[in-house]
């Protein structure tokens, strides 16, 4: 577990990660025999020399079922850093109460990779967002764009955690507390505050990326569903310790308060020995979904669909919902299949990592994004009404090559000027449903 070599941290150079299952488990995990501390946190004096660092996600008063944390065993201190100072970026936005809140849908074609070198923090792109993370509260989605690892560069996020959406291209994520490889169709999680940096597995990598504010995203409970279904605890992977014990110049960049920092570094943070806990970053396969539905006629709410939640001071009103549309069996009969037309208190950031979303005929590609706040209406365009309502419902459907997800919000998500402004928009998204014709006959009582 420890590093394959002590000066290149490249990818194929390494071994595969290894994995630890389960979700929000009290993990113990070393890289070297013995590196864990026997019956105390914080001894005295540590195995190997190394230094006891907790890091907290949650109040240490959170109730237990709530709380997260971790202890480090590490070479060095979080501490041992030098003076942060602004660094500029143009394309994060980290407040969005100025930005013009939009009713319109609003919808968006993907972005190109940029041709220049471009890390995953430099091709960040700030969708749009609602709340504040100052009062831990909201979120932000951004979509990120690289064309190169990052080697000597680390980033940890205090505004807060992180839900990683790959749409193309694998990424490997080396955290302080060990590896993660991630392909599209997958999504990954760090913690607020874990120090990472970002890897690729192909030449270009991209994808979205959720920043919640909130409480740290968990496993929805399942009511009568039962014990089993939606996702499934073990399938969540959360990997063993690992470490680089490595020297030189280095970049530590920080997103505090809405904004990133810089700050330099004389050695690698990700010098983590060994750690326990349950505040660490994991990853999960949506293809391992449980994919739940009706069996006789309508279709339920899309929170049938609910892979993580964060949850609000409300209950069940969520902060933050992660939804996704798997590959799934339709059989409800004499129902309109696809979703149905609908208005909802709930703001809707829709995208798609793979294959084409069953609800629309056209316009929203792999890449691409939707947007649906409080209150506008929305559905199946023109195409899809027509080829839903003449479908026979005695048979079967079976929706294959498909992946889209959903970051749902209790809270207006306002765009930032920059994405109203991309040409990628389709500023005639909302002509999809101005095909659909005044069906309406009075003397015409039997559906036709
Ligand atoms: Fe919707």
């Amino acid at each position: 577990m420890r590093s394959a070599s002590a000066t290149a941290p490249a990818a194929a150079l390494a071994a595969p990660p290894e994995y630890l299952s389960g979700f929000g488990n009290h993990f113990a995990t070393e890289a070297l025999p013995g590196a864990l501390p026997e019956g105390r946190n914080s001894p005295q004096r540590c195995p190997y020399g190394l230094y006891a660092e907790q890091l907290s996600g949650t109040a240490f008063t959170a109730p237990r079922h709530a709380n997260r944390r971790s202890w480090l065993y590490r070479i060095r201190p979080a501490a041992v850093q030098g003076p942060f100072e602004p660094l500029a970026h143009p394309g994060l936005v980290g407040h969005f109460g100025a930005c013009a809140p939009v009713p319109d849908p609003l919808r968006w074609s993907a972005l190109p990779v940029p041709s220049e070198p471009t890390d995953f923090i430099d091709g960040l792109f700030s969708v749009g967002g609602s709340g504040s993370s100052d009062a831990h509260s909201g979120c932000a989605i951004h979509w990120y764009r690289a064309n190169r690892s990052m080697h000597d560069r680390f980033f940890y996020d205090a505004d807060g955690e992180l839900l990683i959406v790959p749409e193309r291209g694998g990424l490997h994520l080396v955290s302080e507390l060990g590896r993660l490889d991630l392909q599209p169709q997958e999504i990954a999680v760090i913690p607020r505050g874990v120090r990472f940096r970002v890897e690729l597995l192909e030449a270009q990598a991209r994808g979205y990326l959720c920043e919640n504010y909130g409480a740290p995203l968990k496993l929805p409970d399942l009511g009568p569903i039962g014990a089993n279904g939606l996702a499934n605890p073990r399938d969540f992977l959360t990997p063993v310790a690992w470490y680089e014990d490595r020297d030189g110049p280095m970049e530590l960049v920080a997103k505090f308060g809405g904004a990133l920092f810089r700050a330099e570094l004389d050695h690698s943070p990700l010098d983590v020995i060994a750690w326990h806990g349950n505040h660490a970053p994991y990853k999960y396969d949506l293809r391992r979904f449980n994919t739940l539905g009706s069996v006789s006629y309508d279709h339920p709410d899309p929170s049938i669909f609910l892979v993580l939640h964060s949850v609000s001071d409300t209950p069940g009103v969520d902060a933050l919902d992660f939804v996704i549309f798997p590959p799934r069996w339709l059989v409800m009969q004499d129902t309109f299949r696809p979703p149905w037309f609908h208005r909802n208190i709930a703001s809707e950031f829709m995208g798609l990592v793979h294959g084409r979303y069953d609800a629309k005929a056209s316009g929203f590609e792999p890449g691409g994004a939707s947007l649906h706040n409080c209150m506008s209406g929305h559905g199946p365009d023109a195409e899809t009404f027509e080829r839903a309502s003449r479908a026979d419902t005695a048979v079967p459907q079976h929706i294959t090559e498909t992946m889209a997800f959903m970051f749902e919000t209790r809270t207006l998500i306002r765009p930032t000027p920059q994405a109203l402004a991309l040409p990628q928009r389709q500023r005639d998204y909302a002509r999809c449903w101005q095909g659909l014709a005044k069906r309406f006959d009075p003397t015409a009582r039997e559906p036709r």
